[in-house]
């Protein structure tokens, strides 16, 4: 034994000085004999987890953390005492469709797989007072439901609320999306008006202005002359993405003087500068970009005149983002300085203390076009009549949920909310209390019709 060992020994020893064998080369030698199918195997691992990255997936947080809403408020909220506290919703979890377990597929294939029954919108006609034109695309309940299903609160055909609905970026009546929620709000007993933003829709623009990211006035307009037009009749509003931005822009504006019972907002981008930041930070916020960016021309290029004469044609047709769009278009037609300075001036999120009507804001914290770095929380916990529900998953504007991902949650949020609102005895009508007291002047128009 030990006469073996010694020999052994000596052996190596002879090896190391003779031959001088090196460590990499035998390793290189070792590695030569895997067989190529192992590293295939292997990089189709590395691959697959740099997707699950790079996608964001969260199959695993689904199975094992928690995914309940979190609501934040302030503490002597009556919105929350009466309406939010009833709506079951937002007191449970969302819980992603499975396979869809990933913001950016939610929020890239949400216009894929959204599937609307077919309608037809009636179209109303609304002139701005400096001469714009917006499309009003009208769906009644009547349109969609045999059975007239009735929300709570409702008595007569008159009383069925209006809820309207601003779209996002380059949205129109048309988008899937907004034809789901168009539809689903019809179903359940409400009547549903598209504002469309102005030069979208498939209408010209009639006047000197083209609509942008901060463009609330169209929205205002379009809530007063809703009112003027029904004044018994309760209105709602609801904002999706940018839709949801000029929302809130209007009402923090206006303030005790907009003439809505409730409102709410969907994946807001809120401060539009922090969003710009954002946009350039990963591969897949500057494919976002590139996008929307793109539509963003595609939809001026219909008003290509317009756009040449309030700003800069060449710039637009240059731009690869929407920093670029609206540096070229936006900035210049407005007068701003830098395009910091029209980002800022278009942002929600200044303006959030000064909301009067019942608001809810549902974000996703994972939503990959607008970042919850610009959430307001502060802002929307010191006042009374915000309640910002949050949840960990969702994308932007999507929240699949169920094992075909044919449902949107938030379509059932807005729809949960807002029926609880308007059968609030109290709530829905606080609002346009104040209105009346700032506004005595419309009681007296009431009369005279
Ligand atoms: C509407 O009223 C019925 C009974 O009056 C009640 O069961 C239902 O929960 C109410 N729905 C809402 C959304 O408040
Ligand atoms: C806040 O609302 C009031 C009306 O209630 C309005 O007069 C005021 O201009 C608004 N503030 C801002 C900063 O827009
Ligand atoms: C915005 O456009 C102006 C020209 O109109 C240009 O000088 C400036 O560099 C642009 N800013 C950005 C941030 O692209």
């Amino acid at each position: 034994m030990h006469a073996c060992f010694f020999s052994d020994h000596n052996r190596t020893m002879e090896m190391a000085a003779g031959e001088l064998i090196s460590p990499y080369k035998l390793l290189f030698r070792a590695l030569t004999l895997i067989p190529i199918s192992h590293y295939l195997l292997i990089a189709f691992f590395a691959f697959i987890v740099y997707v699950y990255n790079l996608l964001q997936f969260h199959i695993l947080h689904d199975v094992f953390g928690h995914n309940s809403v979190s609501l934040t408020f302030h503490s002597s909220s009556d919105l929350y005492t009466e309406v939010v506290s009833k709506c079951n919703l937002l007191h449970g979890r969302y819980l992603s469709t499975p396979w869809l377990s990933s913001p950016n597929l939610q929020t890239i294939l949400l216009n894929v797989l959204v599937k609307t029954p077919s309608f037809s919108y009636k179209r109303e006609i609304f002139r701005t007072s400096d001469g714009g034109t917006v499309a009003l695309d009208w769906l009644m309940n009547s349109d969609v439901s045999e059975t007239s299903f009735q929300v709570n609160g409702t008595n007569t055909v008159a009383d069925i609320p209006v809820v309207i609905v601003v779209p996002g970026l380059t949205s129109d009546s048309n988008s899937p999306y907004i034809k789901e929620i168009a539809y689903k709000m019809a179903k359940h007993g409400w009547n549903v008006v598209v504002s469309n933003h102005r030069g979208l829709g498939g209408v010209p623009l009639t006047s000197e202005c083209f609509y942008t990211a901060g463009k609330s006035d169209d929205l205002g307009e379009v809530v007063n002359h809703l009112h003027r037009k029904q004044p018994e009749t309760a209105l709602y509003a609801v904002g999706t993405s940018l839709g949801a931005n000029i929302l809130v822009k209007y009402l923090g504006e206006d303030g005790v003087n907009v003439p809505l019972a409730g409102a709410v907002s969907i994946s807001n981008p809120w401060d539009l500068l922090i969003g710009d930041r954002f946009f350039t930070r990963g591969i897949m916020q500057r494919f976002y970009n590139r996008v929307l960016g793109s539509s963003l021309k595609g939809a001026a290029k219909l008003h290509q005149e317009t756009y040449a004469r309030l700003s800069d044609w060449e710039g637009i047709e240059k731009s690869r983002s929407i920093r670029d769009f609206n540096n070229y278009s936006a900035r210049i037609a407005g007068n701003f300085d830098t395009i910091d300075a029209f980002h800022r001036w278009a942002s929600s999120a200044r303006l959030v203390t000064n909301v009067s009507v019942p608001l809810l804001c549902v974000n996703a914290i994972d939503d990959p076009v607008c970042t919850d770095e610009a959430i307001p929380w502060d802002e929307c916990r010191k006042n009374k009549n915000i309640v910002l529900a949050t949840t960990p998953h969702g994308g932007h504007i999507a929240f699949f949920e169920g094992m075909s991902g044919k449902s949107l949650w938030w379509i059932r949020v807005v729809e949960e909310y807002l029926s609880n609102l308007h059968a609030s005895p109290t709530m829905s009508k606080q609002q346009m209390q104040k209105f009346k007291e700032s506004n005595p002047l419309s009681q007296d128009e009431k009369k005279l019709v």
